[in-house]
């Protein structure tokens, strides 16, 4: 990535210092290899049976993309709520009906607050897709390891450095027996791939600084009026700081994971600011983010972020190197400009329909329109052949950057990498599931 020679120690100290972030979080090489045979006895080629818990937009696009492939059967599903639970229902029981796979058994449709513990458990699930509201995630989590079940579980992996390091917890005991993937889809889209094996390979030169921005619009939903209060903000999670995150940590991750992945480690510090102003919405979310991280080599990158666009939004990452410029959009160009100009040609992706609009699923053109299928097939693949996923290390990673940033923010003050990490602060939602 930098072809700088004159490293101080202070910047090799950094490097270190995030290996053995990595190797203490994954417990070991982050893959273990093992014979197909002893990773899901004498079915290994058979299709995996996945459990959908969460049954929103976002996990009902992934477990469909995962039958998509041709390598997975959804055998049960998840949700609190009853609504939810049936329109699942009636969606994959259609799915299979048309792709001529067996519709989904009553005894494996889960309902309230224990849905994830009895989908943990069910004998009819090989891997489980975690998309409930980012809160749930390291609880979740927690139930499908112990279960001893494979897991795609959507970002962010948590919304409080107290459930990051339980998710830390978790890849460890997965590790070597478990595949634990995390939903960030645009590390495997082929033009993100090339660009950062471009500039891992040193096309930009000396890295110098960057910028991320996620300019979104507003994430519109019915408002729930004859609902609770409580079940109006489970409803609605993406407008509730506790429950989401706030926009820097459930959204803007994407890009913050960019960042994370193209510099090879995670910032040691933020500065920044955040507000609400214009947001409509009853609930207690920011609307815009400003914040600038300090990576190992003191190179700065400024995230801005937005959420109430109105006819526009794009999505970015731009880094400036002494020998040149890259940027990288979900929609137009994935290029890089100066010594050794290289851009993903977007005619080579498949189009989709909606490619004019934001996508709140996270179905996207261009750029991204082979993001989720890639990353379900490695899913998948990597459960039938044995050589096991552990990316529970590098999920805490973004999700701990975007908290990072977040408490710069929140507090008005420079925060380093050490504090938020390392600190045990905990959110609570106070929310009864029993009594919605
Ligand atoms: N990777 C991506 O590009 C991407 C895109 C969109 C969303 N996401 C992530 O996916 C997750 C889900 O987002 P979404 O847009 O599908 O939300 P959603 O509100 O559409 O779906 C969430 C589902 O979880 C259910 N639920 C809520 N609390 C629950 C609980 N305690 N137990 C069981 N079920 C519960 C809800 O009833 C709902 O069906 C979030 O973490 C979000 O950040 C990722």
């Amino acid at each position: 990535m930098n072809n700088d020679t004159g490293q101080s120690n202070h910047d090799s100290r950094a490097r270190l210092g995030r290996r053995r972030f990595l190797a203490a979080t994954t417990g070991a090489a982050g893959v273990m290899i093992l014979p197909a045979r002893l990773v899901r006895g004498t079915a290994a080629n058979s299709a995996v049976r996945v459990g959908l818990l969460g049954c929103g937009g976002r996990g009902t696009g992934d477990a469909t993309h995962m039958l998509d492939t041709g390598l997975a059967r959804i055998t049960a599903l998840a949700d609190l709520f009853p609504d939810q639970l049936a329109k699942a229902k009636q969606r994959f029981n259609s799915l299979a009906q048309q792709k001529g796979y067996a519709g989904l058994n009553d005894q494996q449709l889960f309902l309230g607050p224990t849905a994830f513990q009895q989908i943990a458990h069910s004998n009819e699930v090989d891997a489980i897709i975690i998309a409930t509201p980012p809160y749930f995630h390291p609880e979740h989590l927690e139930a499908v390891v112990a279960a001893g079940k494979h897991v795609y579980c959507e970002k962010p992996v948590a919304v409080d450095p107290d459930g990051a390091q339980r998710v830390i917890a978790c890849g460890q005991k997965a590790a070597g027996r478990l595949s634990l993937d995390v939903g960030f889809q645009i590390r495997n889209a082929p033009p993100f791939v090339e660009l950062v094996k471009r500039i891992h390979g040193g096309a930009l030169g000396t890295i110098v600084c960057g910028e991320a921005y996620y300019y979104g619009t507003y994430l519109n939903r019915p408002a729930w009026p004859n609902a609770s209060p409580n079940e109006r903000r489970l409803r609605n999670w993406v407008w509730d700081r506790v429950l989401s995150g706030d926009i820097i940590v459930e959204q803007n991750i994407h890009a913050i994971d960019i960042c994370n992945w193209v510099l090879q480690g995670h910032p040691l510090k933020a500065s920044g600011v955040c507000g609400r102003k214009v947001r409509p919405d009853p609930g207690d979310a920011s609307d815009h983010y400003n914040v600038v991280f300090t990576y190992p080599e003191g190179v700065h990158v400024t995230l801005n972020s937005t959420q109430f666009d109105r006819g526009w939004w794009d999505v970015n990452e731009r880094f400036f190197g002494s020998k040149g410029v890259s940027e990288s959009h979900y929609s137009g160009p994935c290029a890089i400009y100066g010594d050794e100009p290289w851009s993903w040609n977007t005619a080579r992706s498949p189009q989709k329909p909606e490619s004019k609009e934001f996508s709140a699923t996270g179905s996207f053109s261009d750029n991204l329109a082979q993001a989720d299928p890639e990353k379900k097939k490695a899913f998948l693949e990597s459960i039938l052949s044995g050589q096991f996923h552990n990316q529970a290390a590098q999920g805490a990673e973004s999700a701990l950057t975007a908290m990072l940033g977040r408490t710069a923010a929140y507090q008005g003050r420079e925060v380093t990498w050490d504090e938020v990490a390392n600190s045990h602060e905990k959110w609570e939602s106070n929310l009864d599931l029993n009594h919605l």
